[in-house]
């Protein structure tokens, strides 16, 4: 649940907190001036007995307001100058602004607060969408405490005071197709693995993506035996869940040149215990979050579909728990995979390379798409170089490459490009069988040689980029756009990756 908007010309609603609007070196904006005349010069008293806040982009500085104020409560919300001026901001600079506002309203207590907008209106849309990011909470598993007053404080209304409301309604509304994306993926994600699991999963994504429009089809365990995803039901076979492949299209691409389609795979192991090759007990619950790859990619085509785009595009995810059992699969096993190369398996915990090869190689061979984009938690490794900060980013056309770089900068989800080599895809060609799970040199490059692994199901020619999601899908600690835990990392950069590149 997030809060509701209204944008208005004059402030109609009453509410517990104003905000307004500061700029560098403590300029007041017009509302701000304003709201200072109203108060007896409170804020510029405020502003001059302290130092921490100076107005920068972002920070925030909660003062209570006088005894005869209609709020409990002034914000003032630093922000550069705008278009126009000479300091003239990104949008995403907006969204990390209003991500801010958010932690600071709820830090405040603030149930329904009024904001005396910033002077331009597509901005203002922004803000409020880092709001939204920064706002989410994923409660649905907590009683109701017993007393209403126990219940926990978020922010329920924002009523926006600007002269551009229609203009400023309508960006939003844009950007809402994205944050419902977005903030459905972290569900997803934060879901426990005892609630979603494959069979759950794929019930799920049905319900909600198809009255949306986009085509969702599961197919099941027998169907997958039928097909040949060999190395997918391999690491299904120790858990009581069976597996299943969800493929969603959405074709929303008009007029006569129809194209072919943009393809997005997507891991989503529903719980990782690494199977025989167990992990250690510590920290193992968050290998719920292993799925979220795949959540990004439901995550996404509902963004598509929301904003129907211009696009045929197709998601397909691999699901599978994997889970140490008398009927899981071994170390030493040697599977075969949909593509027909053999593996042999050297760790189990080595799955989410097993479930993709699949899913890419049906994909390719299914929709012959123009660009396959997969996303997955694949290695603890692409943490080790990259932290919770970049996810890594293999690409086999430099072209693609540039479209994404441009896509991350834009929305903020940083990707760092990482090298394709042909010693990686040498480093996982196994001496019995053609390839193996694990390569030579274990541990080190590990994140390199699972994408050359990778490497192996892709067509030739075929464009193609691997986005290792495992430090950025999940983080331990609040950020400006995404409170602690799932991050919907992915949604963002791709939907705008497809907007700016693929569609029309
Ligand atoms: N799901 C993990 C990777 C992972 C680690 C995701 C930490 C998120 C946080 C993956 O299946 C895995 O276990 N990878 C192994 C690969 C190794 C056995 C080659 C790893 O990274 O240790
Ligand atoms: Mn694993
Ligand atoms: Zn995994």
């Amino acid at each position: 649940m997030t809060f509701k908007t209204s944008f208005v010309k004059t402030a109609k609603s009453k509410s517990d907190t104003a905000v307004v609007v500061v700029h560098p070196e403590n300029a007041l904006s017009a509302g701000a001036k304003a709201l200072d005349k109203d108060s007896g010069g409170l804020i510029a008293h405020v502003l001059r007995n302290q130092k921490a806040f100076t107005g920068k982009h972002g920070q925030t500085l909660a003062i209570t307001a006088p005894k005869n104020s209609p709020y409990n409560r002034f914000v003032l919300l630093g922000l550069d100058k705008g278009k126009g001026t000479r300091t003239s901001v990104e949008p995403h600079a907006y969204e990390v602004a209003g991500g801010k506002l958010m932690a600071a309203l709820k830090a405040a207590g603030s149930k329904a607060a009024t904001l005396y907008a910033i002077d331009e209106s597509d901005n203002a849309a922004r803000l409020i969408f880092g709001m939204t990011l920064r706002g989410y909470s994923f409660d649905k598993y907590k009683s109701r405490p017993e007393k209403p007053e126990d219940a926990p404080v978020r922010l329920e209304k924002l009523e926006v005071v600007t002269a551009q409301g229609p203009v400023a309604a309508r960006a939003l509304t844009g950007l809402t197709a994205i944050s419902e994306g977005v903030l459905f993926a972290r569900d997803l994600v934060n879901e426990p693995p005892n609630e979603l699991y494959p069979e759950s999963y794929a019930k799920r994504i049905q319900k909600e993506l198809a009255p949306l429009g986009v085509t969702v089809e599961i197919i099941d365990d027998r169907k997958m035996e039928k097909l040949g995803f060999h190395a997918h039901l391999a690491v299904g076979m120790g858990s009581a869940r069976p597996p299943r492949v969800v493929v969603m299209r959405w074709n929303g691409a008009k007029g006569s040149k129809k194209k072919q389609p943009i393809a997005f795979v997507g891991k989503g192991v529903t719980f990782d215990t690494g199977g025989i090759s167990i992990k250690p007990a510590a920290n193992m619950d968050e290998m719920k979050m292993d799925m979220g790859g795949s959540a990004a990619v439901v995550g996404l085509m509902r963004v598509l579909a929301a904003r129907k785009a211009n696009v045929d595009a197709v998601g397909v995810i691999g699901l599978a728990e994997n889970m140490p059992s008398d009927r899981a699969y071994r170390p030493g096993d040697i599977i075969r995979s949909f593509a027909g190369k053999t593996i042999e398996v050297l760790n189990t915990d080595a799955e989410g390379r097993l479930v993709l090869c699949d899913a890419l190689a049906y994909v390719q061979k299914t929709y012959n798409p123009r660009l396959v984009v997969d996303l997955a938690t694949l290695t603890g490794a692409i943490m080790v170089a990259l932290g919770y900060e970049y996810a890594g980013a293999f690409a086999n056309k430099d072209d693609v490459w540039t479209q994404l770089e441009a896509a991350s900068k834009a929305t903020g989800e940083k990707l760092w490009r990482m090298p394709l080599d042909e010693a990686y895809r040498e480093e996982m060609k196994s001496a019995v069988a053609d390839l193996k799970n694990l390569g030579s040199l274990g541990r080190w490059g590990g994140a390199c040689s699972a994408a050359g692994f990778l490497e192996h199901f892709i067509d030739k020619d075929r464009a193609w980029v691997h986005l290792d999601i495992a430090g950025t899908a999940w983080i331990n600690g609040d950020r400006p756009l995404t409170p602690r835990h799932a991050t919907g990392f992915g949604v963002r950069v791709l939907d705008r990756l497809v907007g700016d590149y693929y569609e029309g």
